[in-house]
């Protein structure tokens, strides 16, 4: 059995999840699901990013103390989270003490090893991305991805020595080609170690609001210093070491774009400097846009785009959690832009779920009804749609293991239309009770209960639904892909039920 780790970024907690987030937090979701289908022993994280002077800034503006402020909002995610039914194994908050135990066991190690010194910086800072920018990436003196003025700071602080692995990250780019993917983001990683690495300062004395550096009593770890390491404390790292080895370094790190350079450069070399492997892989995805627009909280503050209309749980309010979370998958491939709109959330809903999926469950129960009294006829051996279905599950699991969970779904739409064709051609609702129908049949509600298995990562409670609709054994998840997709299980003689439909069509503006 194989084990699959994966996490997404930690979620800045300065105000509440939006869709930017649901994005991701649904895409790792979905792709844990698959894999512990497939069977893989699987740990999937996620959690809240609550120090730096962003989160500080957020807490003052609301009147209440930084960690009232970090409860209240984290909470939020969670609900979020539950609304869309992320099934997280972790939930890690940076402000819990085993996460300051890990932050200090790592960075503890990469002092003893050296990496660590102490130097004086000025810079130009942007709180927004609590990143510092040069003269080449910021030539305005503004932030190129918020626009806003960038202060300049000044600080005696402790350094990593991030310069000192230009050449092992290089060798490391090389020795695997799959550390990144896809293969653009790689580049521009590369991109970056190219360009040449300066030493980054990686604490703070302006703000009390972190975790405390273990040999300076006056300094915090500046936050993403703390914040990477949290993919480390999840598994044990400096509590359960064993534990850690066991999940450590095969990770897979799902991130957006403008977080590349954390992920791909620093996070690796900190990994080498402390004595670990690298992250084994880190997935980048795009950026979801609302009429070309990166959707951020802070522009969405400057009243840019209107962050209500797109807050995770009013969109599952209003179209129920597995239409979001299709439209989520299935919409926009990882690694490229999307646009966000509720037209074509809408649009998919009516065409893939309604007419397709929906359609499909309808129709295969009200002719098993009319023709088989509302029982299910065998399932035949020799049956066109028995190669289909072959054809689509490897076809999904392929791509679900790609990290492509758009070509999965499309995978599994082939089966659906490829069934509903089925139908259509041999039209069963024309014939006379009997062994012909009974055949046609038993072949559509074999290949539906197959769709249902394929359909569970992505839309976990419509494929619950479906299958207690057709009255199967347990759970469409309770045995493992491999299994549950061979043809001819469905046990003849269980009572079919129609039910109301499972997407009621929506009108179009
Ligand atoms: O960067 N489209 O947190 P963050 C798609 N705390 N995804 C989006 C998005 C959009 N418009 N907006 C946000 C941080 N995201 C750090 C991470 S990890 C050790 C620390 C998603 O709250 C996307 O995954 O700014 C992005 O990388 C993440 O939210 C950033 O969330
Ligand atoms: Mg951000």
């Amino acid at each position: 059995m194989s084990r699959f780790y994966i996490t997404t970024p930690i979620y800045y907690v300065n105000d509440a999840p939006h869709a930017g987030h649901a994005y991701c937090t649904v895409n790792a979701d979905a792709l844990a699901r698959f894999h512990r289908l497939r069977g893989d022993e699987t740990f999937f994280l996620t959690g809240t990013d609550e120090h730096g002077q962003k989160v500080a800034d957020a807490a003052a503006a609301n009147g209440v103390s930084p960690q009232e402020w970090t409860d209240r909002t984290s909470a939020r995610f969670r609900e979020a989270w539950t609304a869309l039914n992320i099934n997280f194994d972790d939930f890690i908050r940076t402000t819990e003490p085993r996460h300051a135990v890990a932050v200090q066991s790592f960075l503890t190690k990469i002092y003893d090893n050296g990496y660590i010194y102490k130097d004086t910086y000025v810079g130009q800072y942007c709180v927004s991305c609590e990143d510092y920018f040069t003269a080449e990436s910021a030539p305005e003196g503004t932030c190129p991805i918020h626009g806003k003025p960038l202060t300049e700071m000044e600080e005696e602080n402790w350094f990593f020595q991030l310069s000192a692995f230009q050449d092992r990250l290089l060798e490391w780019y090389d020795a695997t080609p799959g550390n990144v993917t896809p293969s653009t983001k790689r580049n521009e990683a590369l991109g970056f170690i190219k360009g040449g690495l300066r030493d980054i300062s990686i604490t703070r004395t302006s703000i009390s609001w972190g975790v405390p550096v273990p040999w300076d009593s006056d300094h915090v770890f500046y936050v993403w210093y703390d914040a990477l390491i949290n993919y480390l404390t999840a598994i044990g790292y400096g509590t359960d070491d064993a534990r850690a080895d066991s999940w450590w370094p095969s990770v897979n790190h799902l991130i957006g774009k403008e977080i590349i350079r954390f992920h791909c450069v620093w996070w690796p070399a900190m990994c080498m400097a402390a004595g670990i492997e690298p992250p084994a892989h880190v997935q980048v995805h795009g950026w979801l846009l609302v009429g070309g627009q990166k959707l951020s909280k802070t522009m969405a503050q400057q009243g840019q785009v209107r962050l209500t209309d797109i807050q995770p749980q009013a969109l599952v309010a209003e179209y129920g959690v597995d239409p979001v979370r299709y439209y989520l998958l299935r919409e926009t491939p990882l690694g490229t832009d999307g646009d966000f709109s509720l037209e074509a959330l809408v649009q998919r809903y009516n065409t893939d779920l309604a007419n397709n999926l929906g359609n499909l469950a309808a129709r295969v129960a009200t002719v098993v009804g009319s023709k088989c009294g509302g029982l299910s006829p065998a399932v035949p051996m020799d049956s066109v749609l028995a190669e289909r279905a072959a054809v689509a599950v490897d076809a999904a699991a392929a791509a679900w293991e790609n990290f492509q969970p758009h070509l999965a779904l499309e995978a599994t739409w082939k089966l659906i239309g490829d069934t509903n064709g089925f139908l259509e051609d041999n039209a069963p609702w024309k014939m006379e009770p009997g062994a012909e129908v009974e055949a046609v049949l038993g072949s559509a509600l074999e290949a539906l209960r197959i769709v249902t298995v394929l359909v569970s990562p992505a839309m976990p409670a419509t494929a619950d639904e479906i299958w207690r609709r057709l009255a199967l054994d347990g759970t469409p998840t309770s045995v493992p892909l491999a299994t549950a997709t061979a043809w001819g299980q469905f046990p003849s003689g269980r009572a079919v039920v129609k039910g109301d439909p499972l997407f009621p069509r929506l009108a179009t503006a």
